[in-house]
């Protein structure tokens, strides 16, 4: 039977806001989700969430004892500079410090992002990656975690998912400051985190840290639901803005000329442009060859119609399957593939996406060095009964997704490393905690975990470095 490496990461993925709770202890600054989830009709908010920031210890031994070698953690801006660009606060050093060490006393790899769609609040109001100021904010806050924690941190990812923050922000709008169907600005926002992403490697190459450094990206492979042109042009579309757009500035050296004519005649259907200014093509370019690894976020892939009308959305954040829509004007429309199955969120799983999207990356930027999947699991509402959880789906659906990477491994792909989303259950940013994902159970009244059937299949697949029933 097929192998992972002896050293492949089995990790687990999670992120500050989304974990960590203890928002208002040791000097924390607010972030905007912080403001945003304290609207009166609000129904959930990070305040307390899994409460990592106090059951760091007990979740890492829990990771230990369960065949967890590697986690994602995400640095929150607002424990180091609490306003962003202001003072820096010592007792969020001094956290970090702590959850650094215990990672590695467990033998627990830790990941760290810099940007987890965290924004301080501060920065945030005064326009957050549509503002070019914020660029240099955090760069200088990337300086601060390299100078405290590159000692032992030898894995650093810059941001997390620009496409889903400024879609979210900007497009579907249920992120803050819910902004719908404006294009032009996700775009801008891509690029500007781009260029600070490309700024941040070039300091850490500066500063001989010896470790390594990557972006991660959220990448679904874009099918045509039918043979036709004009579907084929919808899926071709997509994936251009979608994943070619950031592929090719950290893997390509800047946006090849079809991809920037593809954006620009998307951006000009959508009454918009792209302002690139006079360095930016030059910083990411060369930054982009001294990206170490790319991290792969994989959840689903979609199959796309053609669509001549005006951008239309409606988010599934409650589990309603059959809810969503999504359709953009001079793209296309995300249609049901019923030869696939879709989870509660309408999200289509579908395993050779992963592979098709690994292949692509090799075939396409074959000057990428390492991949790490580090983010895939399954949104599930799992059932609780007498402390046991059963849920053979998500067991599946990481079976299913790890076997695509072995295929993948066994043609060539690089690939490192996986880390199911997410370690423990924690919060979804826009469903809340009725959408699990966890290895762990996270009893929220009590803040127990409880691990879940999956978290011992983990056990024995990391164990044995195998794939079993
Ligand atoms: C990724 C993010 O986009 O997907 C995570 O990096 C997020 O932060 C995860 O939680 C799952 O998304 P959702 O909406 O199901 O919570």
């Amino acid at each position: 039977m097929r192998a992972f490496d002896s050293n492949f990461i089995f990790g687990g993925a999670t992120a500050a806001y989304q974990a960590e709770g203890a928002v208002n202890i040791d000097g924390r600054g607010p972030c905007y989700w912080d403001e945003y989830l304290h609207r009166p009709e609000s129904r959930y908010n990070g305040d307390i969430a899994s409460d990592f920031y106090h059951k760091y210890k007990e979740d890492l031994q829990l990771s230990k004892d369960f065949g967890v070698n590697g986690i994602r953690i995400s640095i929150a801006w607002t424990r180091i500079i609490p306003d962003g660009k202001g003072e820096i606060n010592l007792k969020g050093i001094d956290y970090y410090n702590k959850l650094i060490d215990e990672c590695l006393k467990n033998g627990i790899e830790p990941f760290v992002t810099l940007h987890h769609f965290d924004t301080p609040l501060p920065l945030y109001k005064e326009g957050d990656w549509l503002n070019r100021e914020n660029i240099e904010h955090f760069v200088r806050f990337a300086r601060v975690c390299f100078e405290n924690f590159g000692d032992r941190v030898k894995k650093w990812i810059t941001i997390n998912e620009p496409l889903s923050l400024a879609l979210g922000q900007y497009v579907i709008g249920h992120f803050p400051p819910n902004i719908r169907y404006d294009i032009p600005k996700s775009v801008q926002a891509m690029h500007n985190m781009m260029v600070a992403h490309s700024k941040v490697v070039e300091l850490y190459k500066s500063m001989d840290l010896k470790g390594e450094i990557g972006i991660v990206h959220i990448l679904q492979s874009k099918y045509p639901i039918s043979e036709s042109e004009e579907d084929k042009r919808a899926a071709y579309l997509e994936d251009i803005l979608a994943n070619r757009f950031m592929l090719d500035a950290c893997l390509g050296g800047g946006y090849q000329a079809e991809t920037l004519k593809v954006v620009q005649d998307i951006l000009k259907a959508n009454n918009g442009s792209l302002e690139i200014e006079p360095n930016d093509m030059e910083i990411i370019k060369s930054a982009a060859g001294k990206n170490d690894f790319l991290g792969v976020n994989y959840y689903a892939s979609d199959f796309l119609a053609h669509y001549d009308g005006e951008t239309e959305i409606r988010h599934n954040g409650t589990g309603d399957k059959g809810t969503l829509v999504f359709r953009i004007k001079g793209i296309g429309e995300r249609v049901i593939n019923n030869d696939i199955p879709a989870t509660d969120w309408d999200w289509p799983i579908y395993p050779k996406g992963l592979y098709d999207m690994l292949m692509s990356i090799k075939n396409d930027y074959p000057k990428y060095k390492t991949i790490y999947v580090t983010e895939n699991g399954l949104g599930y509402k799992d059932n609780f009964e007498n402390g046991k959880i059963y849920d053979d789906e998500r067991i599946d659906y990481v079976k299913n997704h790890m076997d695509a990477i072995l295929d993948a491994i066994e043609d060539g792909v690089n690939v490192q490393g996986y880390f199911i989303w997410s370690l423990m259950d924690l919060l979804s940013w826009t469903n809340g905690f009725n959408k699990r994902y966890g290895l762990f159970y996270v009893d929220y009244d009590t803040q127990d975990r409880y691990p879940k059937k999956s978290a011992y299949w983990w056990k024995k697949v990391s164990e044995n470095k195998k794939l079993i029933d």
